[in-house]
This record gives C-alpha cells, structure tokens and sequence, in this order.
C-alpha cells in the first residue's frame, strides 16, 4: 500500500514563518517526491474557539492563500474542509463509542487547552475534537501524519480507536504513525516560541515594511558581539536562526560573520533574509490573489475528492458493522 498523508490546520488566523520551517516545509517536499497529500481546513475543531469562528470564512480564504503561495500545488495535493464532508463527521459517532469518558479526560493536550481558554465553560465539542481528529484521518486511511508534539495524544487517540474498531468489526482501518517534524523550534521577536497570540510572528503574507518594523522592534540584548547561544541569549540567537533557516546555513557561521556589529547590523541582516526568502512567497500570493474564484475552487474540488474518499470509507464501515439496509 502507499503512503497517505493527511495532515491540515485549525483555520484560526494567517500562517506564519514558524508554520513554515515547521510544517509547511516539510508537505512542500512530501509533495515534490510524490506522496498521495490530504490537507484538512479543520473549520470544525476550530469551534472549540469561539473569537475565531465569527469570521471563518475570510481565515480559510487566508489559509488558502498561505498553502498556495507556500507551494502546494492543488494538482497534486488535496485541500478540504471538515464540515464539507459528510460521511466523514458520521464516522465520528460509532468512533465515540470506542473511546471511555476518562480516556477523553486525561488527554494532555485538551487539558492544556482548556487551561488557557478563556471561556467560562467547557464544551462537548473540547473534550470530544480528538475523536473527530480521529475521523479526519481514518476516512481517507491516512497512514502518516505529520504533526508537531502537542498532536502525539490525538493520533494515540486515533490509533486506539482503530485498533478497536478492528477488533469489534474486522479490519478495515490502518493505524496511522505521527511524523514528528524535526525542524528547529523557530523562536519569535521576542526570543519566546513564534506564535499569533503572542504577537511576536512574523505572517507569511507580511510587506516587506511589516517584516522590517517586527524586525526592528525584535528583543536584542547589550553584548555588540553575536553570538548563538539560545539559552543564554535567547533574542539575539532567535534573529540569527532566523537568518540561519531563510538561508539554509548553520547558525554559529550566521553569528561570526556579523561578529562585532551588534544588534543593528543582526536586525538588518535578518530583514534583508526574511524578505529575500519570502520574495517568491509574495509574488505568488499575490497572483492567487487576484483570483479568489480560482482559490475557493480549489477547496470545492478538493472537497468533492474527500467526498469520494469518505462515501467509500463509510461504505466499508456499513459492511463491518452490519448496518447496509
Ligand atoms: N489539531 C490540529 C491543530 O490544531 C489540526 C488538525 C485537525 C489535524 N485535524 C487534523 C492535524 C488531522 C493532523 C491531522 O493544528
């Protein structure tokens, strides 16, 4: 059997260059050697957080944007949304039935979610995403799923449930592996993980002037002398990664060259290799752009595609469980 890849994103704001040295990256050469790619707009999971739910429809469009001017070329990878395939949310329900309340509890991930929610309450759909996480990947038989480390406890949620699904109905499901990324954790302006919440990001779709101000305004210290050293020097070394990642160098070279130049001198270097890096980005975001039809019309055929996919995967089910009347 080959490989199917399925992986994808909660459509909760602009990507950014930390999405893309983590992930993006890696899809992109999936992609170029050949992989069967599957890449899920989770508009569902993402109800989990409501700010981001009102305006879903402009952040998927951006999303779309982001994959296309990141590289992913439609002729060859799929892009759909969640909500827009039915016989995959119908798996959800004998899904939950193979999952206990306590396993749906302990999931370190949700807990940590729920921690930093700032909701009053919690909702069903918190403690019951993985399940349907679950069902985005068993649908379409995905095998390999790249994720970064907070997503191991969904896809151990997703082997389990197909290993019982198996086991109560007969084969039918594979047991997918979790491809942990191995690209550095690409820290932010301020030296801290790259996040949107922490405003320290810098998006793909950033200007030029935008990248030069979030530059401009990074976290440096006092020592003229770069160095890389991210546990001592957290901000500086954050720039010279960066540096070092736009050009595929080692970052303890980035760091002598610019030597006793000091922090300016680093910031200007890193604004001149964020931009020259995102240059092609840019164009073709820009191009994809002018055409928003041409974008939604990649989601539309890459959602009847998953369509096909999950009326066959449901269909099997059926037979497995004895319920085709
Ligand atoms: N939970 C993932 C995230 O928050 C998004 C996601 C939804 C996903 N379904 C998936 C990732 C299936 C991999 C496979 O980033």
């Amino acid at each position: 059997m080959t490989d199917r890849v399925l992986t994808g994103d909660r459509p909760t704001g602009p990507l950014h260059l930390g999405h893309y040295f983590g992930t993006l990256r890696n899809r992109v050469e999936l992609q170029r050697q050949g992989a069967d790619m599957v890449v899920i707009v989770a508009d569902y999971q993402v109800l989990t957080d409501r700010d981001v739910a009102e305006r879903l429809r402009e952040t998927v469009d951006g999303l779309l944007l982001d994959y296309l001017a990141a590289g992913l070329d439609p002729e060859a990878t799929t892009v759909f949304a969640h909500s827009a395939v039915p016989a995959l949310n119908q798996l959800l329900l004998p899904f939950l039935s193979l999952v206990s309340v306590p396993e749906l509890q302990r999931n370190p991930t949700v807990k940590d979610e729920i921690q930093h929610s700032r909701q009053s309450s919690v909702s069903g759909l918190m403690f019951t995403y993985p399940v349907h996480q679950a069902a985005d990947i068993l649908f379409c038989k995905g095998n390999l799923v790249p994720v970064g480390q907070d997503q191991m406890p969904h896809i151990e949620i997703t082997r389990t449930v197909a290993r019982r699904f198996n086991e109560r109905y007969g084969p039918v499901f594979p047991l997918p592996e979790g491809l942990l990324s191995v690209a550095p954790v690409l820290p932010g302006t301020d030296g801290r993980k790259m996040s949107k919440s922490r405003g320290n990001a810098i998006a793909l779709s950033a200007t030029p002037d935008e990248t030069a101000r979030l530059i401009r305004g990074a976290t440096t210290d006092a020592d003229r002398h770069i160095t890389f050293d991210p546990g001592l020097r957290p901000g500086v070394s954050g720039l010279v990664q960066l540096v070092a990642l736009c050009q595929d160098r080692d970052p303890h070279e980035v760091a002598a060259e610019i030597g006793d130049a000091g922090a300016a001198a680093l910031k200007r270097t890193a604004t001149d290799a964020v931009n020259e890096f995102l240059a092609p980005m840019r164009e073709r975001r820009a191009a994809y752009a002018k055409d928003l039809g041409a974008v939604r019309e990649v989601l539309r055929r890459g959602n009847e595609r998953a369509n096909e996919l999950a009326d066959q995967t449901l269909a099997e089910v059926r037979a497995a469980m004895g319920t085709v009347y």
